[in-house]
């Protein structure tokens, strides 16, 4: 239902580059970093941005102003990431599946049941090396991996239960972009629906698509509780945000102006897996009382029918291999 009203002031900022704010009374010249997320102002990725902003500006203020928009007021985020790799957005946070269509390497988290655990899964984005691994094609890519925000679990939700594997046959799904999530979900038996994040609640209400996959954030935040009565905890997936920052921002920052940029994207992270469990239990509380029922089913059921899966993903695209392994030797370290 999100309409990105503001595509006409993301294609202006798209002509500008970073442009320096003069303060008023001959101060010095600010330079406006602008920050971008597609999700609510109670969401965790925006109080992890705030901790950015207010990290940046405690150290800095008399140089850079941090400014979030919200809501994917910039533009949906695979039209974002343009931006980001111009300098014209200097962070954005991201699902690693929008990611996945400029550097394959992002992939990896869309393998489905990549992760037997939270607890792994948590422990393998928090890990500096992981984000050095997921940042080997940064020149490439036109921007860097600062941090990575926690977005829970995704299970499917649908408009009629979903108890085993045989309620999602034929079933239209909508899915993040990328062709290991329609892989996923044809393995699944389901006809993958891919589209934008903000597209998804009118698509619903329209009966384009049966269902949607997500965490809990969605049903409240986006409102697709609103349409889907039924939430199954199959956990598919595990997919973070992640923190991008523009190449060409970065490295025109001095030794000891990055560092700090550094540091306020870890900040970011604390403060955003801080927030999360309480908003997934708040959300799930909300949905409830908008009617919505949360179904256990046998997961081993829903893993046992993609697990096959794999071994293909993994020779169509040997960029995640590396990543792959870290992520099985986490899994056996977090049990
Ligand atoms: C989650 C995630 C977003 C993503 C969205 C989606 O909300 O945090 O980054 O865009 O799912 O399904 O598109």
């Amino acid at each position: 239902m999100r309409m990105y009203k503001m595509l006409g002031l993301a294609v202006a900022i798209a002509a500008a580059s970073t442009f320096a704010l003069t303060g008023c009374g001959g101060k010095e010249a600010k330079t406006l970093v602008r920050v971008s997320h597609t999700q609510i102002e109670t969401h965790p990725d925006h109080i992890g941005f705030v901790a950015f902003k207010n990290y940046i500006e405690n150290k800095l203020g008399d140089k850079y102003e941090v400014q979030i928009f919200p809501n994917g007021s910039l533009g949906a985020n695979e039209k974002v990431l343009e931006l980001i790799k111009q300098g014209s957005v200097q962070f954005l946070s991201v699902s690693t599946a929008n990611i996945e269509s400029f550097d394959k390497v992002y992939a990896v988290f869309s393998v489905p049941y990549l992760f037997t655990s939270e607890k792994a899964y948590e422990a393998f984005i928090s890990n500096p090396e992981v984000l050095d691994k997921l940042s080997v094609n940064a020149k490439a890519d036109g921007f860097t991996a600062m941090a990575a925000y926690t977005a829970g679990t995704r299970n499917f939700y649908s408009k009629t239960p979903i108890k085993s594997v045989a309620d999602l046959q034929g079933k239209k799904f909508r899915v993040q972009a990328g062709p290991t999530n329609v892989a996923m979900m044809n393995a699944f038996g389901a006809a993958a629906t891919p589209m934008s994040f903000g597209e998804v609640y009118s698509a619903l209400q329209q009966g384009v698509i049966d269902g949607a996959e997500n965490n809990e954030l969605a049903l409240t935040d986006q409102k697709h509780g609103e349409v889907c009565k039924y939430f199954t905890y199959d956990g598919h997936q595990m997919c973070p945000d992640i923190v991008v920052g523009s190449k060409v921002f970065l490295d025109k920052l001095s030794d000891s102006d990055r560092k700090v940029f550094e540091d306020a994207a870890k900040a970011a992270q604390e403060a955003e897996f801080a927030a999360w469990h309480e908003s997934v239990q708040k959300a799930k509380d909300q949905a409830t009382k908008m009617g919505v029922e949360f179904i256990n089913v046998d997961v081993n059921e829903f893993r046992e029918k993609v697990l096959p899966l794999h071994e293909q993903l993994l020779k169509d695209n040997p960029a995640m291999k590396d990543l792959y392994d870290e992520a099985a030797a986490f899994n056996a370290s977090h049990k």
